[in-house]
């Protein structure tokens, strides 16, 4: 979810305006998205690079996030969406933490499309986390890293259990991954918009999935009609 200080800037506004407004394409992409039956959609809220921020924009987003957390209840509850969170909880003020449980356990029955929010959340963390609790493992017997697998590492990442994301949508147009995912997103179908992420609407997400269905997705083998060729 990129662009919204660039959006709030354009109109005339604070950054955090921006913020505010894209907590408005948040509500309406998760809707959108348990409307369409889609499995799970994860939303880059805030990454561990974000604390270089000033103060007052961090302040800002931790009482957007705490006010989120309570006041989107009906509607995950009514769309029948599953919470879950994803990222590193130290520099999260308490009472945020707290909402963000409530809002977990809550929702944790829901058995429509899972939204699975990254916040604090870095990829190449994600891995140190990973390989430490790994190594821990190792180190108690539990583990015998002469036979870890792609899976077991899998296992160990925050995400684990949960699917591979198929489609990562940018907004704001950069040509970056900005340490999203780095390991989940081996085979996922890249899409960017210029689109800021306050301005992201239906209409943008239909069109990201209508060319994420004309894709030739071949994961490093060969499509139906090259391997007859070939043959
Ligand atoms: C994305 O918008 C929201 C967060 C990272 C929290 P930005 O705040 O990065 O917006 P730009 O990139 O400055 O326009
Ligand atoms: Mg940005």
């Amino acid at each position: 979810m990129d662009g919204n200080g660039r959006w709030a800037q354009r109109q005339g506004l604070p950054r955090v305006e921006g913020h505010r407004r894209g907590v408005a394409s948040v509500r309406r992409t998760t809707e959108e998205c348990a409307r369409l039956g889609i499995e799970q959609l994860t939303l880059y809220c805030l990454s561990s690079e974000n604390w270089k921020r000033p103060q007052y924009e961090l302040d800002f987003l931790m009482h957007l996030l705490e006010q989120y957390m309570i006041e989107e209840r009906s509607t995950i509850m009514a769309n029948n969406i599953q919470v879950r969170i994803i990222g590193r909880r130290d520099g999260i003020p308490e009472q945020v933490q707290h909402e963000m449980d409530r809002t977990i356990e809550l929702s944790a029955a829901n058995t429509g499309t899972t939204l699975c929010l990254a916040i604090n959340y870095g990829g190449r963390g994600e891995m140190v986390d990973a390989v430490r609790k790994m190594a821990s493992e190792a180190a108690a017997g539990t583990l015998d890293p002469a036979s870890i697998t792609e899976d077991d590492i899998a296992a160990h990442l925050y995400t684990a259990g949960m699917p591979d994301p198929d489609l990562l949508i940018r907004t704001a147009g950069e040509m970056r991954i900005s340490n999203f995912l780095l390991w989940q997103i081996s085979y996922a179908e890249l899409w960017v918009t210029q689109q800021c992420w306050p301005e992201f609407c239906e209409e943008t997400l239909h069109q990201a999935i209508r060319d994420f269905a004309g894709r030739d997705r071949r994961f490093g083998g060969l499509n139906a009609d090259s391997a007859e060729g070939a043959t």
